[in-house]
C-alpha cells in the first residue's frame, strides 16, 4: 500500500505529566521498530514535556482540540500558534465527543482547520454518524456533509497535509467496533467523495483512520481492510501494552 498508516492515540482527559511522561519513557523503545507513524494527542499541560521527550524519536506529538481564533479574550481556549511553539505537530478537530458534548458544528470546525492549515499544524479531522442516523440509512449523507462542511474551501495541495478520521459515534468507548465490512463500506465512501470534491490523486493519497473501540485483537481485521489507512485510538492508547500491541499489530497481516 502506497499509503503510510497512521496510528493515533487520543487520551482525551486523562494522564496528568508524571503519568504522561512515564508513558513515553516506556512506549518509544517498543516501538521504534515500527513502520506506521505513531501519534499521540495529549492534554494541554503534558504537550511541551511530551513533545521534548519525543524528540528524535518516531512519535508524534499533538494536541486534541484547539480554537479558531488567533487570540483573544476566550477564557479558557488555546490557540493553533501556541500549541506548535509547544511543540504540537498535529491537532484532532471535530472530535464526536466536541460536537456532541460541546455542541461544535462544521462552519465552526472548519475555521480551526482553516487556522491549523496556517499556522502549520497538521489536522485530523473527525466524523462519523449516530446510532440513530445508521439505523435511518443516514450514514451517507451525514459523512457528506460533514465533510463538506468541515473542509470547505481546502485546497487539493492543502488537503495532502489532512487525515480523516471515521468515527462512528456509536463504536466510540462502548466496546462495539464497526465491522472490517461496515469500516471498509464507510472508507470507501469517504474515499470515492474525497475524489468527487478535490481528485483523483487527493483520494488516492489521503489517510483515513478508523476510530471506535480500536484494540488489540481487532486492529489486525480493521487494518486489512484496502481504504482503512490507521487508527484513532481511545480506551486501548492508555496502557502502553495494548497501544504498543496496537501500532505493532497493525503493520502485520491477518
Ligand atoms: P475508544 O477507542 O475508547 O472507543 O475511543 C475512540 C475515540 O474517540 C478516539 O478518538
Amino acid at each position: 500500500m502506497a499509503r503510510t498508516p497512521v496510528i493515533a492515540g487520543n487520551w482525551k482527559m486523562y494522564k496528568t505529566i508524571a503519568e504522561a511522561k512515564e508513558f513515553l519513557v516506556e512506549l518509544i523503545p517498543q516501538v521504534k521498530e515500527c513502520e506506521a507513524r505513531v501519534y499521540i494527542a495529549v492534554p494541554y499541560t503534558a504537550l511541551a514535556p511530551l513533545a521534548e521527550q519525543a524528540h528524535g524519536s518516531n512519535v508524534v506529538i499533538g494536541a486534541q482540540n484547539m480554537n479558531d481564533a488567533s487570540e483573544g479574550a476566550y477564557t479558557g481556549e488555546i490557540a493553533a500558534a501556541m500549541l506548535v511553539e509547544a511543540g504540537a505537530k498535529f491537532v484532532i478537530l471535530g472530535h464526536s465527543e466536541r460536537r456532541h458534548v460541546f455542541g461544535e458544528d462544521d462552519a465552526f470546525v472548519n475555521r480551526k482547520v482553516r487556522r491549523a492549515l496556517d499556522e502549520g499544524l497538521q489536522p485530523i479531522v473527525c466524523v462519523g454518524e449516530t446510532l440513530k442516523e445508521r439505523s435511518r440509512n443516514q450514514t451517507e449523507e451525514i459523512l457528506r456533509s460533514q465533510i463538506e462542511g468541515s473542509l470547505a474551501g481546502v485546497t487539493a495541495k492543502e488537503m495532502s497535509k489532512v487525515i480523516l478520521a471515521y468515527e462512528p459515534v456509536w463504536a466510540i468507548g462502548t466496546g462495539k467496533t464497526a465491522t472490517p465490512k461496515t469500516a471498509q463500506e464507510s472508507h470507501q465512501f469517504i474515499r470515492q467523495l474525497v475524489a468527487e470534491l478535490w481528485n483523483e490523486e487527493v483520494a488516492e493519497e489521503i489517510v483515513i483512520q478508523y476510530g471506535g473501540s480500536v484494540k488489540p485483537d481487532n486492529v489486525r481485521k480493521l487494518m486489512n481492510q484496502p481504504d482503512v489507512d490507521g487508527a484513532l485510538v481511545g480506551g486501548a492508547s492508555l496502557s502502553v501494552e495494548s497501544f504498543r500491541e496496537i501500532v505493532n499489530f497493525s503493520m502485520s497481516e491477518v
